[in-house]
C-alpha cells in the first residue's frame, strides 16, 4: 500500500511576506501547530509513515521541527510544560523524514519530480500542506480507501464559486459513483468564463511512479511553471485517473482570508 508521502515545500510563500521572508510559509501555525505538521499528522492517520519532503532555500526550520531538540526537552522535562511537547514527540518517534531541495522554483510539478529521488519506484501521496482539511475522517485515508479499490492516480477537488476558477486546475469528468469522477479534461486557472466545471483541484493527491517521466517530458504551462496538471492530464490520456469530492473542509491556508479562516476555525474547535 502507499507507504510515502512527498511534501512539495519549495514555494516562496510571496502572498505572506514578510512573513516568508526567513520562516517557511509551511511553518506558519494554525494555533499552535505549524501547517506542515497538521499535514504529517493526517498522513500518519492514512497509515503512512516515511514523510519526504521537498525544500527549498531559507527552509531549513522544518527540519529543525521533525527533530529533537535536546536543550529544549532537558530544560521542560519534568515540568508543568512538558505537555506541549508530546504531539510533536509522537509524530517524531512514528515517522521517518527525509528531505531534498529543489533548486530553482518551476513550479509544483517540478517539485514533485524532484521529489523522485526520496519516493522511488512506488505509488505514492502528495499533501500541499497550505491547503489544510478537517474531516471525520482523513482526506487521505478517504483517498486511499479510494485507492484500494480503483489503483489507479487520484486527486482530490471540491466545488468552488465559479468565480474564483482562476486560481484553481479544474477539472472535467463523468461521475462513476457518488463523488468520483473519470477525469477526462483538466484546465490549469481558467478564468471563469472559459472554465469547464467548477470542480477545483485541491492540494491531496495519490500518484503512481509513472508519474515521473510524464512530468519529465511536460513542457512549462501556465505562468511559464511546469504543471503537475498537465502532466496528470497527458497521463489521463493514457489511462484512467479519478478525481474524488472529498469529505470534509479545505482552507487555503496560502491566502490570508483562509488563513484567518482556519485560525478562527480552529480556535472555535479545539480553545472555546
Ligand atoms: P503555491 O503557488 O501556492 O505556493 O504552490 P507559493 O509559490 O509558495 O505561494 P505564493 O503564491 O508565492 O504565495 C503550491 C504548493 O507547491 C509548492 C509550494 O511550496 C506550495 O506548497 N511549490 C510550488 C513548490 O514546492 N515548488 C514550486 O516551484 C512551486
Amino acid at each position: 500500500m502507499i507507504k510515502k508521502c512527498l511534501f512539495p515545500a519549495a514555494g516562496y510563500g510571496t502572498r505572506f511576506l514578510p512573513a516568508t521572508k526567513a520562516t517557511p510559509k509551511e511553518m506558519l501555525p494554525i494555533l499552535t501547530k505549524p501547517l506542515i505538521q497538521y499535514g504529517v499528522e493526517e498522513a500518519l492517520a492514512a497509515g503512512i509513515d516515511t514523510m519526504a519532503i521537498v525544500t527549498g532555500r531559507g527552509k531549513r526550520a522544518i527540519e529543525d521541527h521533525f527533530d529533537i531538540s535536546y536543550e529544549l526537552e532537558h530544560q521542560i522535562k519534568g515540568t508543568s510544560k512538558e505537555h506541549y511537547l508530546t504531539e510533536i514527540r509522537d509524530v517524531i518517534t512514528k515517522c521517518t523524514f527525509s528531505y531534498t531541495r529543489q533548486i530553482e522554483m518551476k513550479g509544483l510539478g517540478h517539485a514533485i519530480l524532484s521529489g523522485e529521488t526520496l519516493i522511488g519506484n512506488e505509488a505514492f501521496a502528495v499533501v500541499l500542506a497550505d491547503d489544510l482539511c478537517d474531516a471525520p475522517k482523513g482526506v487521505l485515508s478517504q483517498m486511499i480507501e479510494l485507492y484500494k479499490k480503483y489503483q489507479c492516480p487520484i486527486i482530490a477537488i471540491e466545488e468552488v464559486p465559479k468565480d474564483q476558477t482562476n486560481k484553481y486546475g479544474v477539472i472535467v469528468g463523468e461521475e462513476i459513483s457518488k463523488n468520483v469522477y473519470m477525469i477526462s479534461d483538466m484546465v490549469e486557472k481558467p478564468e471563469p468564463k472559459n472554465a469547464p466545471s467548477n470542480l477545483a483541484i485541491i492540494g491531496r493527491y495519490l500518484l503512481t511512479p509513472d508519474i515521473f517521466d510524464i512530468i519529465r517530458k511536460t513542457k512549462p504551462g501556465k505562468g511559464g511553471e511546469i504543471q503537475i496538471t498537465d502532466a496528470l492530464l497527458e497521463q489521463s490520456k493514457k489511462s484512467m485517473v479519478l478525481a474524488y469530492k472529498f469529505d470534509g473542509q479545505r482552507f487555503d491556508c496560502g491566502s490570508i482570508d483562509g488563513f484567518v479562516n482556519a485560525t478562527n476555525y480552529f480556535y472555535e474547535k479545539e480553545i472555546k
